[in-house]
């Protein structure tokens, strides 16, 4: 049997949305990561298991090898660093934007106070305009610090923005477009070299045939 590759994803919209691409290169996975509470998960192939951990710890659980590969939102990608790491293919899932948001028409006269759980990706926005602002780390929720006056502003993703309209706040500043990439660990790149670049070829083809429909 050839050896075995092991890709690392999130259960929520990136396992939902990398389905159909994993499809197209041939690999179906047993077990739904929404009703089963195993964390690898058997495919269709005896040489290829799912890991189902949280989007956060994707590029790590890539960093070590203890995947070969992943798919992870660059946000998480720019918030982990990347190092350890290759993102050979934009997948084009997941997409949305990342922006400062507020309550219309607020300018505070003392420094900006941000609310965020993307740190340094706020850090390095303010920072490349010059703009001194204290930041406040949160972990979600993030609608909710202007509402309650725990910050002026806060950096999340947007996609409809209804959750923004749903609790009185607006987009302010668009910061980047966000979808999710392929990462692969460096090792696995060349000691599985082969496997790994027919993948990619197949995902890339995915990429491709979803960008036509
Ligand atoms: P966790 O494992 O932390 O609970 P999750 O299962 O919700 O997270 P996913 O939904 O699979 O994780 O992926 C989260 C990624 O999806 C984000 O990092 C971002 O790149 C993208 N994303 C988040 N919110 C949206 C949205 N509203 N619309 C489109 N893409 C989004
Ligand atoms: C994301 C993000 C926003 C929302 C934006 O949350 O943090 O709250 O989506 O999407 P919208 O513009 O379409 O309303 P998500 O649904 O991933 O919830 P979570 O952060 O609690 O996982």
């Amino acid at each position: 049997m050839s050896e075995t590759l092991t890709i690392a994803l999130s259960k929520g919209r990136i396992f939902k949305d990398t389905l159909p691409l994993l499809a197209h290169a041939g690999i179906v996975p047993k077990d739904d990561p929404e009703t089963s509470r195993k964390l690898i998960l058997d495919t269709n192939r005896d040489d290829v298991k799912l890991v189902i951990i949280r989007a956060a710890d994707v590029p790590t659980f890539v960093e070590y090898g203890a995947a070969d590969l992943g798919v992870t939102g660059k946000d998480v990608l720019l918030e982990h660093g990347g190092e350890g790491l290759y993102e050979p293919l934009d997948l084009k899932i997941a997409r949305c934007r990342l922006m400062v948001a507020g309550k219309p028409g607020v300018a505070p006269s003392r420094r900006l106070r941000v609310a965020t759980k993307y740190l340094t990706i706020t850090r390095n926005y303010y920072a490349a305009q010059g703009r001194q602002v204290d930041l406040i780390k949160l972990y979600g929720s993030m609608e909710l610090a202007p509402l309650v006056g725990l910050a002026d502003c806060i950096v999340d993703l947007v996609e409809t923005g209804n959750t923004l309209k749903a609790n009185g706040l607006e987009p302010l500043e668009h910061i980047m477009d966000i979808s999710s990439r392929l990462v692969v660990n460096k090792a696995a790149m060349k000691m599985k070299h082969a496997r790994v670049k027919a993948f990619i070829e197949r995902m890339s083809e995915a990429v491709e045939n979803n960008s036509h429909k």
